[in-house]
């Protein structure tokens, strides 16, 4: 780890992500030919194989020795996380966001080594929103990130410098996805999980979102606008990058299921929680609580 220079390569990825972002803003999604991978709602485009295609090979003639894991060329049950470090890369976070004009789309793209997220970049071309952290070095958030001079000045996360102590599930703003499995065990606890967490009398959050991309619900959660993020079946391209930036806000990632305080990146079940000067360990115990011992199980 001493001898890369990860500064270095987050100003690569920042470069990178602007270029992707350009080849996502001209394209027409309603024009754009798309297929689906494990059922009719997990959908990819041209366009995410086209933006993977352009940042594998930037980064493998950038950094020969590096490892690289995109969501387009993953193989199930090959494609693993290593030690080695590894490039770890979603074209585009928020496809269904994407063919739909939903401005709530990213590039995300992490740097880990030893499994450890190291780098991350998460940029949304629609918003013209950058994040980026690297370990050890702070996070930031940047809008109008691309104009050159016109760009605002980065703000360090979490935003206003946090808000303090976490509260209860009742006083928090939740954000956790359905995702594209739709049936299964998996899908019973969610839908389970789900209702506890909305009912008056359980955990009752105090608001709920989806911004229908793993990324920006964990840059949010960095920000410190969402105070937990919960999901089960993403993968690790959908957190890596976020993961760095919210570590270095001050939050932390635990594991989806109950009593994992220190999930493996590639776990597939994870719970983002901000940044706080207390009630972190509280609120996920909480959280944890009223998913009633239910355990969800992915296979890599
Ligand atoms: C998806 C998004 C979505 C999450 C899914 C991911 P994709 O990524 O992050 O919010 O619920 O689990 O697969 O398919 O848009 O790259």
């Amino acid at each position: 780890m001493a001898d890369i220079n990860l500064p270095e390569i987050r100003d690569t990825l920042v470069s990178l992500a602007f270029e992707a972002g350009r080849t996502i803003l001209a394209a027409n999604p309603s024009a754009t030919s798309a297929d689906t991978k494990l059922n009719a709602v997990d959908i990819v485009t041209e366009t995410d194989k086209a933006v993977e295609v352009l940042i594998s090979s930037r980064l493998s003639t950038l950094y020969p020795s590096f490892s690289f894991i995109g969501e387009e060329t993953y193989v199930k049950g090959v494609t693993t996380v290593t030690d080695a470090p590894t490039f770890i890369v979603d074209p585009i976070d928020g496809t269904q966001n994407f063919v739909h004009g939903f401005p709530h789309a990213c590039i995300s793209l992490g740097f880990a080594v030893e499994k450890i997220p190291s780098v991350g970049v998460v940029y949304n071309p629609f918003l013209d929103i950058l994040y980026t952290g690297v370990r050890g070095q702070g996070s930031y958030m940047q809008r109008n990130a691309s104009e050159g001079s016109n760009a605002k000045e980065p703000q360090r996360l979490p935003l206003n410098g946090g808000k303090g102590k976490l509260n209860k599930l009742c006083n928090s703003l939740v954000a956790f996805e359905g995702g594209s499995q739709r049936d299964g065990e998996n899908f019973e606890i969610k839908m389970r999980a789900f209702r506890n967490l909305l009912e008056s009398g359980k955990g009752m959050v105090g608001g709920f979102r989806s911004l229908g991309s793993a990324a920006l619900n964990i840059c949010g959660v960095a920000a410190g606008q969402l105070d937990l993020y919960w999901e089960g079946g993403c993968y690790a391209w959908d957190v890596a990058a976020g993961w760095c930036i919210l570590n270095e806000a001050g939050g932390k990632m635990f594991g989806g299921n109950p009593g994992v305080w220190e999930p493996e990146l590639d776990s597939r079940k994870y719970l983002a929680v901000r940044g706080a000067t207390e009630g972190q360990k509280e609120i996920v115990e909480e959280f944890w609580g009223l998913l009633g011992g239910e355990e969800m199980v992915y296979e890599h």
